[in-house]
This record gives C-alpha cells, sequence and structure tokens, in this order.
C-alpha cells in the first residue's frame, strides 16, 4: 500500500489544535507536514532515523551514516557524496510529508536513512513503537543558536537580519522560543530515551565527534550493527569516511557551493549548510553575560539528567 500524499493546509485545522504542541514551539509552516506524518507515516523496524535540534550537525550525521552504512557499495573515489548534498541522500520525512511527496519514501529500499528535527514528543507512535534506530546529535545551544541565526538571515537574505538582530535572536533562543524550542528540551528527550533504550537510541555531541571523530564514527557503526573488522580498521576505512565527510570536503565540492535544496517549506542554497563547523563561535556574537544567562537555564532545566550540553 502507498503512503497518501500529504493534505493541504486547511485539512488539518482540527488537528493541529488537538496536536500537543504547548511545550515546543513548532513553526506554523511545518505543522502540516507533522500532521501528516503522525496520521499517515508507515515506519519500517530497519528504518534509521538521524534527528537533531536545527543547526546541531545534522548535515554532518547525515553524511557519516550514510557512508557509513552504504560503506561497501561504493568505492570511495565515486561515491555519491562526491556529487550529492547529504540531504539529497538522506531526506527530512518533515519536508517530503508538508510537500505531498510522501510516496517517494515508500519507493526507498531498506534499510532506510531518514531524517527528522521533531521532538521525541511529537514523533508519532508507530516510529517509537517500531523497534527503528534513532541517533540524536545535540551541539552547545550557543553555538546553535548563532549558526541559525547566520542560516535564517542566509535562507531569508539580508531583510531578516535587520528584523531579527542577533541579540533579540538570542533572548528568543533563552525564552525557548523559536523552532522547535526549547532547545534544552528537545535534547533531554532524546538523552532520556537513549538512557531508556540505548540499543535503539544513540545520543551523540557535535564537539565530542570533532574531537574524537574515529571514536565516534566507530560507535556509531556498532550501534547500527555493523561494526568496522579488524580488516577495515586496517585498511584506514573509517578515516576516509571522516575525510570524505569533513567539513573541508564537503565544503570544497561544486554540488555544495553552487546546488540548492528545494523542497516544501524549504529552498536553500547547499553552501548555508557549510560555514564554519568549530566548537565556540558563539565567542564571536554572544556577550560573556548572554552566554551565562543561557548556560544558566540550560543547566537549571538538565539538572540531575546526568546530560551536559
Ligand atoms: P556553523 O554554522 O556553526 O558553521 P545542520 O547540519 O544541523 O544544519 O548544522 C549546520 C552546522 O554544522 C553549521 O555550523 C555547519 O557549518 C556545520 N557543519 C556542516 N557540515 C559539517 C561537517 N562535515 N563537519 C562539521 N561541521 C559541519
Amino acid at each position: 500500500s502507498t503512503t497518501p500524499a500529504a493534505a493541504p493546509v486547511q485539512d488539518y485545522d482540527e488537528l493541529i489544535s488537538s496536536l500537543p504542541v504547548e511545550q515546543t514551539s513548532i513553526p506554523i509552516r511545518h505543522l502540516p507536514g507533522i500532521m501528516a506524518i503522525r496520521q499517515h507515516f508507515k515506519p519500517r523496524p530497519d528504518d534509521l532515523f538521524l534527528i537533531s535540534f536545527p543547526k546541531s550537525g545534522t548535515t554532518w550525521l547525515k553524511a557519516l551514516a550514510f557512508t557509513t552504512m552504504t560503506r561497501t557499495h561504493y568505492p570511495l573515489d565515486r561515491h555519491p557524496l562526491l556529487s550529492l548534498n547529504p540531504h539529497d541522500v538522506v531526506p527530512f520525512i518533515d519536508d517530503l510529508f508538508a510537500a505531498g511527496q510522501a510516496s517517494k519514501l515508500e519507493a526507498l529500499p531498506s534499510p532506510r536513512i531518514l531524517a527528522t528535527h521533531m521532538p521525541y514528543s511529537l514523533l508519532p507512535y508507530s516510529i517509537t513503537s517500531s523497534g527503528c534506530r534513532i541517533i540524536y546529535i545535540c551541539r552547545d545551544p550557543k553555538d546553535a543558536v548563532v549558526s541559525l541565526w547566520h542560516f535564517s538571515a542566509k535562507a531569508t537574505a539580508a531583510k531578516r537580519r535587520e528584523c531579527f538582530p542577533f541579540d533579540k535572536f538570542f533572548e528568543m533562543a533563552c525564552e525557548g522560543n523559536f523552532a522547535y524550542s526549547p532547545i534544552w528540551d528537545h535534547s533531554l528527550e532524546y538523552w532520556k530515551e537513549s538512557l531508556r533504550r540505548p540499543e535503539k537510541v544513540l545520543f551523540l555531541k557535535y564537539e565530542e565527534m570533532l574531537e574524537e571523530p574515529k571514536a565516534n564514527v566507530k560507535r556509531l557503526a556498532e550501534f547500527l550493527g555493523w561494526p568496522f573488522s579488524e580488516e577495515e580498521e586496517k585498511g584506514g576505512v573509517v578515516e576516509e569516511i571522516i575525510t570524505l565527510c569533513s567539513f573541508e570536503k564537503l565544503k570544497s565540492l561544486d554540488v555544495n557551493k553552487k546546488g540548492c535544496q528545494e523542497v516544501a517549506v524549504f529552498k536553500v542554497a547547499n553552501d548555508s549548510f557549510f560555514r564554519k563547523g568549530e566548537v565556540g563561535d558563539w565567542r564571536n556574537h554572544a556577550s560573556p553575560e548572554m552566554a551565562q544567562k543561557l548556560d544558566g537555564i540550560v543547566r537549571e532545566k538538565l539538572e540531575g539528567s546526568g546530560l551536559t550540553i
């Protein structure tokens, strides 16, 4: 059976009002896609979901997971990621449903690698109960806010920067008042689930991945149930994957310099996904007081959870 296309916005008004979104601010334009997913998405038990708060390293995780999972399919010198953006090979289900293109998901061979920014509490029961694996990536909220500010400004050209000076944008993040916020709840929900079901939910941190890429890519492969063999390790396969998916490599490719993503609510140049790729760029944007404020809120909200971000 095929998944019905997402219905137009007006069909979802009633359902949207029943959605448990009190604790998260979901942009209104994403709601029809999310509603359609909750009603119609048919997960397969071997689906792999890559999930994140926006600007936390989703593009990188897509590249790494795709390359690791398909590592015997393609020679690295003729790899799909040399001519496709990571978002072309791992779709956001939110975007496809919002665009009425859900049938594309049905056409994908198993095991599928899919992505979403949905908070855990909004994932449909069909996903959380299906046995699907989830890899979540989190990032220092201060850097995610900086990254999102630049991304939004670029996506909507210069106008947006005038409407949203950085200080105001940062304040909105502290109030938990923008897309998929609050950041701390987004990460905390997946953190708790990764403790409850470690075999199904892997929790990664952007900063740790930059610091120790090899250990983290190995963790990822083990989590997928397909660890690197001794032979692969000796042959440098892990390093090759890391190099192919590195910020410098992906940023330098023609497809990521010139191409663009255009699905439903989402039209954006591929180069917007590769800005600096560093830890601590918030220092160039936020004052120490602003940083202290957000750090304090996050610390308080995460207290006792064992999670630090
Ligand atoms: P900056 O804006 O701080 O540079 P997402 O992929 O979730 O949209 O996140 C985008 C952020 O990840 C951007 O951060 C981007 O530069 C960074 N990024 C993209 N590809 C990366 C890679 N291969 N390695 C490390 N960081 C990467």
